[in-house]
């Protein structure tokens, strides 16, 4: 059993919780594998995907994850909803659970509002991103990607690149990475990398280079101008200059080292398609592993049942 009732974010669970979260995964990667990828674990269950920002990957992986454990699903956009004529989110979210529905999976743009919301109704909530604060499942299935390709997370070093200022992966990674025993880096322009880095233990460096020649794992990130405010460095070609991961680079090191993105990839920006599409990338991998790990999650905390 987990000791939570809603996956708000990586920081309140405990190692322990992680540890089943990955090793669950585990057991619903074995089911993706076969044939027929289907179990009726959630046959009871009814799931609402709430996404309030856009998504590729995390709504479509979690309603695939839901579908592959036969809950019934349905899916929400806030773009040509009610929430257009003003309806609060809690409103929005009291009449969707009035549709008798038991889990919400909820994407949003405010941090902190999947927390809000858990302290306000009667369902599990997980956590699909909350703007710049955490994204949870990206980090358990970045932390079970990992674990798969080196055989395990505890002592291996691993670096985040980029955008770390407006990265909801970055923080729920270094809580992740931590709690499993690895040791976490970030490397950007100092305008990208948030002053509370080193006060959470986190090593902080400016050179791509040192970065690399550091790590075992680099978890290369999106430049997020939607959300940056102001102009954080010159241009995207000066910043693929001095922080983007190209071949040329990758090869003059002296080691091999696992190349993780979350995506959505400005290729060419912090990317290079010769690396993301290259042996030393994992990306479509991490892809594949997001449906068992939030399988996972889903089974683990239907099992804890409602919330009050
Ligand atoms: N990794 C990730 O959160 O991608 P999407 O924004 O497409 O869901």
């Amino acid at each position: 059993m987990l000791t939570v009732n809603h996956l708000l974010g990586i920081k309140n669970l405990t190692v322990k919780d992680i540890e089943i979260i990955l090793e669950t995964a585990d057991t619903f990667k074995e089911v993706l594998s076969r044939p027929i990828k289907k179990v009726p674990s959630l046959r009871d269950i009814t799931i609402a995907n709430v996404f309030f920002e856009n998504s590729t990957r995390t709504r479509l992986s979690f309603e695939l994850a839901e579908k592959r454990l036969s809950a019934d699903v349905i899916n929400f956009a806030a773009s040509g909803s009610s929430v257009k004529k003003g309806e609060t989110l809690l409103d929005t979210v009291n009449n969707i659970l009035a549709m008798k529905v038991d889990m919400i999976v909820m994407r949003h743009a405010s941090p902190g509002a999947p927390h809000f919301l858990a302290k306000h109704i009667n369902a599990n909530i997980i956590n699909a991103g909350d703007g710049t604060h955490e994204h949870p499942t990206q980090a358990l299935l970045d932390a079970y990607s990992i674990r798969e390709k080196l055989g395990g997370v505890a002592g291996k070093k691993v670096a985040i690149i980029g955008d770390i200022a407006h990265s909801r992966v970055a923080l729920s990674n270094i809580f992740a990475l931590q709690k499993l025993g690895a040791e976490v880096m970030v490397c950007g322009p100092s305008t990208l990398i948030p002053k509370y880095m080193k006060e959470i233990g986190v090593k902080v460096v400016h050179d791509i280079r040192t970065a690399l020649q550091w790590c075992d794992v680099a978890n290369v990130l999106r430049i997020q101008l939607e959300r940056q405010q102001s102009k954080q460095f010159p241009s995207l070609r000066e910043y693929s200059l001095y922080y983007g991961i190209n071949k040329q680079l990758l090869e003059s090191l002296d080691k091999q080292v696992v190349i993780m993105h979350p995506g959505p990839i400005n290729r060419g920006v912090e990317i290079t398609s010769d690396v993301a599409d290259s042996g030393h990338s994992i990306i479509l991998q991490q892809v594949e592993n997001g449906v068992a790990v939030r399988m996972s999650v889903l089974y683990l905390l239907a099992q804890q049942g409602k919330t009050y």
